[in-house]
């Protein structure tokens, strides 16, 4: 098992360079299969997601030439093989693959997808996509099995806008005969990234950042280069930290409007921000006040960033509320941060903080890539040792994690010990 080891209470100063969006490269990379050339990925977040990705592409004989921080990906020799469950269970991205492989071959057999146990996450909008494209989805247990003689444009309203089943909706009709129209799909800077790579490929997407998407399918798709955008959550994790234990931390290579709903929020309570074009500068201040924030799809306050911000929290005075609307069981971390010394309650969806309280470190579990930040930045801020337990799961997300946060003074230690 990995497990990270921080001495907290340090000031941290210097620089944290954000890398490429785990969100963006990994629905990016599914979606490479479909093109004809190379692609080359740039700015792709060195994360163990994508090393679980990577090594499907090369199970379904795609060529995958990997440096530091790019990827080049040329699918020619390709088969469509059955993806083993040890790696669609890995992720929650893999059932991308259900869709780049429906849309090049008309048959894929795969099972539920992985990822973080942080609600039920059903696949219901995916399939009722696939359907109104005109293919048949047989379930056998967690198996599925999807079918199509062609699949043909359709118009499509999602129940809610679901990030993935946007992406899959992308991504299976881009090749797809005629017009599809999806009708609230999600806004996520994610969403427009994998737009703009299926058009520099040679797709017809129009409607980027807006909840209506019109696909004119194409016949076929080739090579491009794409460069993946600066990760949001990774860039909102270090600013939350640096309101925590900053002395003039830079957050660096990122885009301030996608977090524009976290830094309004750190305005209310007080936070000490500049922020600049592409870079974010934070110094610790004293007295924040307590807030209330809801999660919603983008541009609102992201779930993702929930919580991360349960961490700093804590350290508000007075009573903060966060309402989880997104994922029923997004709160796992809760009872780690209270062994810490929080005083939190949990009542369904709403969570509320008893601030401001001291934390002390001490030995934690994390239960997910989000709730293992939230301790880490917890441990950072903590009097004395925390040792996170099931590390691996915040190594998920954040690439260069120890290296990044000891280049600015942070005490951190990531170790392999036996389960
Ligand atoms: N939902 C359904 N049916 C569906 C799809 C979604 O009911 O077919 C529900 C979900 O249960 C959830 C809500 O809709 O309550 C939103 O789910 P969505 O599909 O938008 O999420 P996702 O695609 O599974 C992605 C990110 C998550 C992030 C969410 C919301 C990836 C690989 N994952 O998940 O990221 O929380 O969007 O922004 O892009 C993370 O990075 O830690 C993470 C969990």
């Amino acid at each position: 098992m990995k497990i990270i080891e921080v001495i907290g209470n340090q000031t941290l100063s210097g620089q944290i360079r954000i890398g490429g969006a785990k969100n963006s490269a990994v629905a990016l990379i599914p979606a490479c299969i479909l093109g004809s050339d190379d692609i080359t990925l740039t700015n792709v977040p060195d994360i163990t997601d994508i090393d679980v990705l990577c090594k499907t592409l090369e199970y379904l004989g795609v060529s995958v030439k990997r440096a530091s921080q790019s990827l080049v990906i040329n699918s020619s020799n390709m088969e469509n093989r059955n993806i083993p469950q040890e790696l669609s269970g890995k992720l929650r991205a893999s059932y991308y693959f259900m869709s780049s492989l429906l849309a090049k071959y008309k048959h894929v057999e795969m099972h539920f997808p992985g990822g973080c146990s942080i609600g039920s996450r059903p696949i219901d909008q995916t399939l009722k996509v696939y359907k109104a494209l005109g293919a048949t989805v047989k379930e056998e247990g967690d198996l599925f099995t999807i079918d199509a003689n062609e699949l043909i444009g359709s118009h499509i309203e999602l129940d809610m806008p679901s990030v993935g089943a946007t992406v899959n909706a992308l991504i299976v009709s881009c090749i797809a005969k005629g017009e599809t129209i999806i009708t609230n799909a999600a806004k996520e800077p994610e969403i427009s990234d994998l737009i703009d790579m299926l058009n520099s490929m040679g797709a017809n997407i129009k409607g980027a950042g807006t909840s209506t998407l019109t696909i004119d399918g194409v016949e076929v798709l080739g090579g491009c280069c794409h460069n993946v955008i600066p990760d949001r959550i990774e860039a909102g994790t270090y600013v939350i930290l640096g309101c925590l234990v900053g002395n003039y931390l830079t957050i660096d290579n990122i885009n301030p409007d996608h977090i524009k709903s976290l830094t309004d929020k750190l305005y209310e309570m007080g936070c000490d921000l500049e922020i600049n074009s592409d870079n974010i500068v934070v110094n610790k201040s004293e007295n924040y006040k307590s807030i209330n924030i809801e999660t919603k799809g983008y541009p609102g306050y992201a779930t993702d960033l929930q919580q991360p911000l349960v961490a700093l929290l804590t350290q508000c005075n007075g009573v903060s509320k966060v309402n989880e609307t997104i994922y029923e069981n997004r709160y796992m971390n809760v009872p780690e941060l209270n062994k810490m010394g929080a005083n939190i309650t949990v009542d369904g969806r709403i969570a509320t903080i008893n601030g401001k309280t001291p934390l002390k470190g001490c030995e934690v579990n994390a239960t997910d890539l989000r709730g293992g930040a939230c301790l880490l930045l917890a441990g950072l801020a903590a009097e004395g040792k925390t040792t996170i337990k099931n590390a691996h799961y915040i190594l998920r997300g954040y690439e260069e994690i120890a290296e990044k946060l000891a280049n600015c003074g942070a005490k951190i230690t990531i170790l392999e010990v036996a389960d």
